[in-house]
């Protein structure tokens, strides 16, 4: 890393937030989402809260993203730290920025999946959880639902 910790930003603010920069540090810092749209990370992200960035001057060099009930459960997702400046602390500060947002800081169970970071998370706080965790691959007899259901609310936030 060339910089300094001294120069290096966090924001919660998603209006500042240039996808093609997400898209392209989540390209080559996460495996599992790699080729992502612009249009759906815009989608995620706006139905995400808090969005939290790390910036050294105008370069983002790192993102995650949480999901909240503010009260019983939230989930953090997409943690990415740009490779060059890892292993310097960013990453724990990244994850506890957003375990200390107001949106995160009273719920009482907070979830994340991880392939091969569990040292990373346990350092935080976190505890292996093997027991219930369950996923559905989305399969498009949802697209159409046949009960008689009026979704009010839109994606996009
Ligand atoms: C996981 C990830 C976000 C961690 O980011 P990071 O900035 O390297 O995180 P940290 O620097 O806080 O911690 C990384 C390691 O450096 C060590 N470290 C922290 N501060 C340090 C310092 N000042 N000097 C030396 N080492 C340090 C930590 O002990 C930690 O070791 P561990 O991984 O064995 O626990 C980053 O590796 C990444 O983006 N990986 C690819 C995407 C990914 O796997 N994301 C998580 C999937 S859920």
């Amino acid at each position: 890393m060339n910089s300094s910790h001294n120069q290096i930003r966090f924001s919660d603010r998603k209006s500042k937030i240039d996808l093609y920069q997400i898209q392209q540090l989540l390209n080559i810092s996460a495996f599992w989402a790699n080729n992502r749209s612009i249009e759906d990370l815009g989608i995620a992200i706006a139905n995400s809260d808090p969005v939290i960035t790390v910036w050294d001057g105008e370069r983002l060099i790192g993102f995650a993203r949480a999901t909240s009930d503010c009260v019983y459960r939230a989930t953090i997702w997409d943690v990415a730290i740009h490779p060059e400046y890892r292993d310097t602390g960013l990453g724990s500060k990244l994850v506890e920025t957003v375990l200390s947002h107001p949106r995160m800081n009273r719920v009482e169970r907070v979830y994340l999946m991880t392939t091969h970071k569990q040292r990373f998370y346990e350092r935080i706080g976190f505890q292996q959880n093997s027991t219930t965790t369950m996923v559905l691959y989305n399969q498009p007899k949802f697209n159409s639902l046949s009960v008689d259901v009026q979704l009010q609310e839109s994606l996009g936030g």
